[in-house]
């Protein structure tokens, strides 16, 4: 099996298992910053920028995907607060990329795998994504939920967003994805 793809003029590049082959998903070094930085820059619509400092102090947070000592997708996690609850705890997934070349070779699915087992270590309740590629989470057994359910991440960042008026009218749907604790 293998997948081309066809660069503008007609250039075309394919794919064999063998590269995929060669995919690993490790969790992020201080070398990583730069790589994670362009990754996260190359989709100013889909992602809130964050700038290299904010990479560095999260540094442990974020999973990569490498193909032949590139960085071609990453992801970053967030246990958010639980007021009053402390048995509900939710982890928000963040700044999920893959390189625009490589989407749909399930590369992402391979780092969401890897960004899960790492969360699920801290046994919280569920994951949860805000996100404009619905279609993606829900094949990683996501459910859509109301915004209404998730006032400690609309609080913590959604308020300070400047890309839209209201985070109750904004496109980004809710998903969350309820986790097992044994
Ligand atoms: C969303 C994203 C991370 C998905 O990564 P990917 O490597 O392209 O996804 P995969 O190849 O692992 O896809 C897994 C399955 O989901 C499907 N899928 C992927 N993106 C989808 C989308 N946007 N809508 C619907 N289905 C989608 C794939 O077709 C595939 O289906 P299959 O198992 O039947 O073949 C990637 O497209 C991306 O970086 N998008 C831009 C940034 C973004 O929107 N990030 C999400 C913010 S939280």
């Amino acid at each position: 099996m293998s997948f081309s793809i066809v660069f503008p003029f007609g250039f075309c590049y394919t794919f064999g298992m063998t590269d995929l082959a060669q995919l690993v998903v490790r969790p992020a070094t201080l070398d990583d910053v730069d790589g994670i930085s362009k990754l996260i820059r190359s989709y100013p619509d889909e992602l809130i920028a964050r700038p290299p400092n904010n990479i560095i102090e999260n540094i442990d947070r974020f999973t990569l995907a490498i193909l032949h000592d590139e960085i071609v997708a990453c992801a970053c996690w967030q246990i958010l607060p639980e007021i009053g609850n402390p048995d509900n705890t939710t982890v928000e997934i963040q700044s999920v990329a893959v390189k625009q070349e490589l989407r749909r070779t399930h590369i992402g699915t391979k780092l969401i795998e890897k960004v899960l087992e790492r969360i699920k270590a801290f046994k919280p309740a569920q994951a949860l994504v805000l996100t404009f590629a619905p279609g993606f989470f829900a094949k990683m057994g996501f459910r859509e939920i109301p915004k209404q359910k998730i006032m400690h991440k609309i609080y913590r960042g959604c308020i300070y967003c400047t890309k839209h008026a209201d985070p109750f009218t904004c496109p980004e749907i809710a998903m969350a994805l309820e986790l097992p604790r044994d």
